[in-house]
C-alpha cells in the first residue's frame, strides 16, 4: 500500500487538473478503469483481497475512507483531495467506506475484471496470509 500524490496542475482562478501515467507515475501498467458513485454517506463497500491485482484508487469528489489490512496490521487512508492516489496491491484486505454523499471511486487496475481474483472469505484471506500465499506467489 502506498500514497500517491498525483501531479497537479493549475489554479484557484482556472482549476486544476491531474493525471498520471501508467509506466511514468505507476508500477503497474492500466487494463481497466472502473469508477463507483451515488453511494449513499455511511455505505461501505469492497470486503476483499485480490490475488494478483494492483490497483491505484482516488478519489475525483467526496472524501472515502479506505481500510487496509495485510492480515497483522490494518491502516485506514481518508482519499480527500483529487490529487491523492493510494495504491492497493495485491494480498490487501480492503474496505472503502463512503464519507460523504456523491463521493465518487475511481480505480485504475492492474488487469480484466476476473472474479477468480478475488478473496471475498475473510477467514480465507487469513488462511492465505498464513500459509504465506503472496510471498510463495512472488518467487513465481
Ligand atoms: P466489487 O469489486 O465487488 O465492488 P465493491 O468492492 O465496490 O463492492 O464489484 C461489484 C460487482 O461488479 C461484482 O458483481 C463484480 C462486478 N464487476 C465487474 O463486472 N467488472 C468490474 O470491473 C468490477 C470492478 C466489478
Amino acid at each position: 500500500m502506498s500514497i500517491v500524490y498525483l501531479k497537479r496542475l493549475g489554479c484557484e482562478t482556472k482549476g486544476f487538473l491531474s493525471f498520471f501515467e501508467s509506466g511514468n507515475d505507476l508500477g503497474f501498467n492500466i487494463k481497466r478503469v472502473y469508477y463507483i458513485y451515488q453511494v449513499p454517506a455511511g455505505t461501505k463497500r469492497g470486503g476483499h483481497a485480490h490475488r494478483k491485482l494492483s490497483q491505484l484508487l482516488f478519489c475525483p469528489y467526496g472524501q472515502i475512507k479506505i481500510i487496509l489490512d495485510n492480515g497483522f496490521q490494518k491502516d485506514e487512508i481518508v482519499l480527500d483531495e483529487p490529487s491523492k492516489g493510494l495504491v492497493v496491491s495485491k494480498g490487501i484486505w480492503h474496505d472503502m467506506i463512503w464519507e460523504k454523499t456523491d463521493s465518487v471511486l475511481c480505480v485504475a487496475a492492474s488487469d480484466y475484471y476476473d472474479e477468480s481474483d478475488y478473496i471475498r472469505d475473510y477467514d480465507e484471506f487469513i488462511r492465505l496470509v498464513k500459509e504465506d500465499y503472496w510471498h510463495e506467489c512472488s518467487k513465481k
